[in-house]
């Protein structure tokens, strides 16, 4: 059953009248989660995310969220979102919800404040009343061009959950990093600055690892490359709370793409992708879910 099926509510219409309250994650409107049995032991459905980036913000997006629905269609054993730019974030939810699709809808970042002088800022508030029900915090590109740190995304992360938003926290090493046999405790301390708030509200987020040097390159990291650093992400969650680690997904991207999803998603601790480039077109970001959704059917994390 859809979402949509069992709230006749726009989710969008719902958001502008819940209260952007720091009790506001109880406003949020019914999601695929609600609705779909968690797959597997561990209860991690595994997340299929495609971050447009800078890329279909007007009517090209409302196409690509209607083309990527229908791909997804049937496929509940998978959960998808797709974060578009701010400017088709209303636009793309809109279409989703008339076709009553189940894909949810994410911004690509967010302010930790609520409202003020801070222009060109966006408010979790905000991406709710557009009709997003997730967002995406720490994307390396963030980082690196925009100079956010550890600090900001540990402070977006708890408003953005204070404001009813699932979170996608990216982590990742850069080349340098990774040549210098730095790639663990950059990653460590990445997931230290967030650990507290992930904690707290144990698996509303998600952590998506993207190692910097893989990101748009087409230079994929080796499955078992992705999953020794996947599976120490899981160390430093069960460290903190085993129950933190089992329902916790973590992601995989750079350069994921029908081609090479099914190793990387066959891997024990990898629980979905963040995919960037391939999510743009329909039919291969459909291969990408459809890969993800056999895996289930064969029994991973079961
Ligand atoms: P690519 O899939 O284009 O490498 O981008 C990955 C990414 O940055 C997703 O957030």
């Amino acid at each position: 059953m859809s979402s949509n099926e069992e709230n006749d509510t726009n989710p969008a219409e719902e958001a502008t009248t819940a209260a952007p309250s720091s009790e506001s994650t109880e406003a949020a409107p019914a999601t695929p989660e609600d609705t779909v049995p968690a797959a597997g032991k561990a209860g991690r459905r595994p997340l299929i995310a495609g971050n447009w980036k800078l890329n279909a913000g007007g009517a090209d997006g409302c196409d690509l969220a209607i083309a990527i629905a229908r791909s997804a269609a049937d496929r509940e054993e998978v959960e998808v979102v797709v974060a578009p730019p701010f400017t088709a974030i209303a636009a793309v939810a809109n279409e989703l919800y008339n076709k009553k699709s189940d894909v949810g809808v994410a911004g690509q970042n967010v302010y930790f404040e609520e409202s003020g002088a801070f222009t060109g800022e966006i408010s979790p508030s905000m991406l709710r009343t557009a009709g997003a029900n997730w967002v995406i915090l720490g994307h390396s590109e963030r980082r690196q061009l925009f100079g956010e740190t550890d600090e900001l995304v540990a402070k977006k992360l708890v408003a953005a959950n204070a404001g009813g938003l699932k979170c996608i926290v990216c982590v990742g090493e850069t080349l340098d990093q990774r040549e210098a046999g730095q790639t663990l405790d950059v990653i460590r301390t990445q997931v230290s600055a967030v650990l507290p708030e992930l904690a707290r509200s144990v698996g509303d987020s998600v952590i998506a690892y993207e190692p910097v040097w893989a990101i748009g390159t087409g230079k994929v990291a080796s499955p078992e490359d992705a999953q020794e650093v996947h599976a120490a992400i899981r160390q430093l969650l069960a460290d903190a709370d085993a129950e933190l680690a089992d329902q916790t997904r973590v992601l995989y991207g750079g350069s994921v793409k029908a081609n090479n999803a099914e190793g990387l998603l066959s891997q024990p601790d990898i629980d979905g992708a963040l995919v960037g480039g391939a999510s743009l077109e329909a039919e291969g970001f459909g291969k990408i879910i459809d890969i993800a959704a056999k895996l289930v059917r064969q029994g991973k994390n079961s």
